[in-house]
């Protein structure tokens, strides 16, 4: 399977992207290819909302949006990574969320498989709420198929992140179909 991971955090050794490399390690062992694109150290800019790419074409901007669209297209699994951010993604993460409208039929088209992971400095009750809730919404309006999400609470540093959720994130990789 190829797979894509999008991860988006200005920490390039952060809790986001620790967990991330775990995933990453148990796709690899599995056999499945992947390739990674780091929105926090790309060149990509906002949607424009001008409309020009008819939400299905290619758009206008002269960035990495459409390479990375491309790669969306064409690969069998997203994984979509953030820190959280006042309860949501990374504007990092939101700013290629909005760079889909280009794409969206054909997003929508592929059914794509789709995991999260996310992490968070609180480990309170209400931390991950909004962003579970965002990640319900698109994968249920971009057609995806989900395949887990990690929402790791309590991990604002590196040695913060509890055991489990390293594991998890291992196991989430090792086991993709
Ligand atoms: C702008 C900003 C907003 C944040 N908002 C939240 C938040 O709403 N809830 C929370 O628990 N942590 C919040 N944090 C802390 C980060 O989510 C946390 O440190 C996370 O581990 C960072 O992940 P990273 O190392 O992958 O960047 C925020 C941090 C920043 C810089």
């Amino acid at each position: 399977m190829n797979v894509l991971v999008i991860k988006s955090s200005p920490h390039l050794s952060g809790t986001s992207n620790t967990i991330t490399d775990k995933f990453i390690k148990g796709a690899i062992d599995a056999g499945h290819s992947v390739e990674t694109y780091d929105i926090a150290r790309g060149n990509l800019h906002p949607c424009l909302g001008c409309d020009r790419c008819g939400m299905n074409w290619l758009c206008v901007q002269k960035d990495d949006g459409n390479y990375v669209l491309d790669k969306i297209i064409k690969c069998d699994c997203l994984v979509l990574v953030t820190p959280v951010y006042y309860f949501g993604v990374s504007a990092q993460l939101k700013m290629l969320i909005d760079r889909f409208y280009a794409r969206n039929g054909e997003i929508t088209a592929k059914h794509l498989k789709v995991v999260y992971i996310a992490a968070a400095w609180n480990d309170d009750n209400i931390v991950m709420e909004a962003i579970s809730k965002h990640f319900d919404i698109l994968t249920s309006y971009l057609k995806m198929n989900e395949i887990g999400r990690i929402l790791a609470k309590g991990a604002g540093t590196p040695s913060m992140i509890k055991k489990h959720y390293l594991d998890e994130a291992y196991e989430l990789g090792n086991n993709l179909k």
